[in-house]
């Protein structure tokens, strides 16, 4: 049954009684028909947490309760991620063991799945960090949390998911010996340094080869730049033939450096990521796990105050799970600053002009 949220009837016509069947969010009926209006119910209708039934419509709409990854855990764990690999040449034992703890920790903190991951405002704080060179050890942990979320999408059990986060966590060691004026170049590289970065999968893995990891690991980090439709490096391996785990951190990876700044160019809004995300589905991406990236990614969480590019602040009420980067609306102020006295919507999905250009959410305490 398709669920579309619909903005409550004037108050007039609801004072009495039902005017339609009423649901809550996951279709199950609060009041039929013609029955009175109880408190209760009025009071959810207040705050749009009614639904009513509509034949026809595709729009299906998520309510879920989200919360922000703590962001003084995030710290911890890139600046022990930093301090176990920043000088690395190769990986012994004792540094698995400590990073095997990270992943501990990264579980922990994603069991619910409901995680709103604020990398944007994560960036911002790094910023005062800058003394270190935290650049590539950020990539990795932004990685590691979207890859994790997306293998619990998938069903992983909890031990192909610890071997999932390890590998993310060591996915780009080989970055490691990449020179950082090649790393950080602005613009476009030379034929050159491009076959010199390419190799960093491999470097990785040799670096690797005083351990005894699994081997789905050592895929991860061997295969993360292989592509679905063959074109990717260093083997140019397709489909099936790149180890799942391979597949999972290629999508996570590529949205991961799509939204961040770099020297040359500023990040992408995660909307317009995951945009290009879906889009390479099928060719560069596994469907199935771009599917399953999709649908625990939450980039605009309920009750996000969200900034468009039109200047319009406003709520997110709810959002459509066909669409999540197209969320309903409360608007509270126009372009002009100007509160809105009477209730308005904006249904991004109806007005593909406008977009969501900043979001700042914060949980209810
Ligand atoms: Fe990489």
């Amino acid at each position: 049954m398709n669920l579309v949220l619909k903005k409550p009837e004037s108050n007039s016509a609801m004072e009495q009684t039902a005017t339609q069947d009423l649901f809550d969010a996951a279709g199950v009926l609060l009041l039929k028909k013609g029955q009175p209006l109880t408190a209760g119910i009025r009071e959810l209708l207040e705050k749009r947490e009614v639904y009513i039934w509509r034949k026809g419509e595709e729009t299906v709409f998520s309510r879920r309760q989200v919360k922000a990854f703590p962001r003084d855990v995030y710290f911890k764990l890139v600046g022990s991620l930093w301090s176990i690999y920043h000088e690395a040449k190769l990986i012994g034992a004792a540094q698995i063991e400590q990073t095997v703890k990270l992943v501990e920790t990264i579980l922990k903190e994603l069991h619910t799945q409901n995680v709103y991951l604020d990398f944007d405002a994560i960036r911002l704080d790094m910023e005062q960090i800058k003394e270190h060179d935290y650049g590539t050890f950020v990539h990795v942990m932004n990685t590691a949390l979207l890859t994790v979320l997306t293998g619990m999408r998938l069903r992983y059990t909890e031990k192909r998911l610890k071997y999932l986060a390890l590998g993310a966590l060591l996915h780009d060691l080989g970055k490691l010996k990449v020179p950082k004026e090649i790393l950080n170049k602005p613009g476009s590289l030379t034929a050159e340094e491009f076959t010199i970065i390419k190799q960093h999968p491999l470097v990785g893995e040799d670096m690797l080869n005083h351990t005894r990891l699994v081997p789905s690991v050592r895929a991860m980090v061997r295969e993360h730049h292989e592509r679905w439709n063959g074109k990717g490096y260093p083997y140019g391996l397709s489909g099936s033939k790149i180890h799942m785990d391979a597949q999972i951190i290629a999508v996570t990876d590529v949205y991961e450096a799509l939204t961040a700044d770099r020297p040359y160019r500023k990040g992408l809004p995660p909307y317009q990521a995951l945009e290009m995300v879906i889009a390479w589905s099928g060719q560069d991406f596994n469907p199935r796990v771009v599917q399953a990236f999709r649908e625990f990614l939450i980039l605009y969480p309920e009750n996000a105050m969200v900034t468009l590019n039109t200047g319009e602040i406003g709520v997110v009420v709810a959002v459509p799970t066909q669409m999540p980067t197209r969320p309903l609306v409360r608007l509270l102020f126009d372009s002009e600053g100007r509160f809105h006295e009477r209730e308005t919507y904006l249904d991004l999905l109806q007005d593909l002009t406008r977009f969501i250009e900043r979001v700042e959410f914060k949980e209810a305490e």
